[in-house]
């Protein structure tokens, strides 16, 4: 039996005999444009599915995707608050779900759920379609928490020269320096405060510079303007993994003549990954993620 608190209507998978249904499971949830894009995925490649939202009480989550898989959903995507409940839900993790410490994508197979994390082959993905250089970069990761930690492996895979998180706290940085100290692929790993990027004989431009923090949801930006006039040049690519708005930090960027991008792109790729693992590899071919990025754009 579904209790009415934790299932949606139109995300209860008995509501839809004969067809496979998916659910993004977040809180808040109105505003996810997953719905949108799996749908467009879907209709790429001919798949008859359904995708709806839930939206679990805080607190939750853990019932909510219970009653969901008990009643035959296939899949869910997870995000903002769930994805350390979504971890610790799945019965069998991937590697990359290990270390990134959090889950965005859960699936069932013989009666197991599975858990995936796939933000960071998304924003990787995001950054190599739209031309920028990862491998001998010099890449500025701004952030130390899930965000960040959730694509550090997938950055330092594509083998950048030097990876610097920086954050408000030394300690959390410190510690993600740590867990991934194994994982460098010949890039230099540091980490740095917020404040050491305002010491321009300390700080010298990025390629790459990737804002993991929170700071956008709070209309802040997470560097002062002395640290933007030390870390962006006009050649800078400045990547804001939010997205729906310009950011302070976007604008800094700009302001330094800096390319800028929001991560709309990282979203759309990481529903990829997420909808090749449950529909099958085969279909790689079969759908575009950049035109559905190009649809939500217009
Ligand atoms: P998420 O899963 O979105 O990464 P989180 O784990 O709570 O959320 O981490 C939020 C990150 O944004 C942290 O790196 C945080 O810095 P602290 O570790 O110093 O708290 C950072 N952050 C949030 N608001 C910020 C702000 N106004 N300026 C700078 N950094 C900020």
């Amino acid at each position: 039996m579904i209790s009415s608190e934790s299932m949606d209507l139109y995300t209860d998978p008995k509501l839809f005999s004969g067809m496979d249904v998916y659910v993004v499971a977040g809180n808040p949830i109105a505003h996810s444009k997953s719905p949108q894009i799996h749908a467009q995925f879907a209709l790429q490649s001919n798949q008859a599915m359904h995708y709806g939202s839930l939206q679990p009480a805080l607190g939750a989550f853990t019932k909510a995707a219970q009653d969901f898989f008990a009643a035959g959903g296939k899949g869910m995507n997870v995000t903002v608050p769930f994805k350390l409940d979504a971890q610790a839900f799945a019965k069998v993790l991937t590697a990359r779900a290990q270390l990134a410490g959090a889950v965005n994508t859960l699936w069932i197979q013989d009666e197991q759920i599975y858990g995936d994390n796939t933000d960071g082959a998304g924003l990787v993905r995001d950054l190599l379609a739209q031309g920028i250089a990862l491998k001998g970069a010099r890449i500025l990761l701004l952030g130390a928490g899930g965000a960040a930690r959730g694509v550090l492996g997938p950055l330092l895979e594509q083998s950048p020269k030097h990876l610097v998180i920086a954050n408000r706290s030394n300690a959390k940085a410190n510690e993600l320096v740590k867990i991934f100290s194994e994982l460098t692929q010949g890039a230099n790993l540091e980490s740095v405060t917020l404040d050491d990027l305002e010491d321009a004989g300390k700080t010298t431009p990025f390629d790459v510079v990737i804002n993991a923090t929170a700071a956008g949801l709070n209309n802040v930006s997470p560097i002062s303007a002395k640290a933007a006039a030390n870390i962006f040049v006009p050649s800078s690519f400045a990547y804001e993994m939010l997205y729906g708005k310009t950011t302070s930090f976007m604008q800094q960027a700009f302001q330094r003549g800096a390319r800028v991008s929001d991560g709309l792109g990282m979203l759309v790729e990481q529903a990829a990954d997420a909808f090749l693992i449950w529909r099958g590899v085969g279909l790689t071919s079969a759908i575009d993620p950049r035109v559905v990025l190009a649809k939500l754009r217009t």
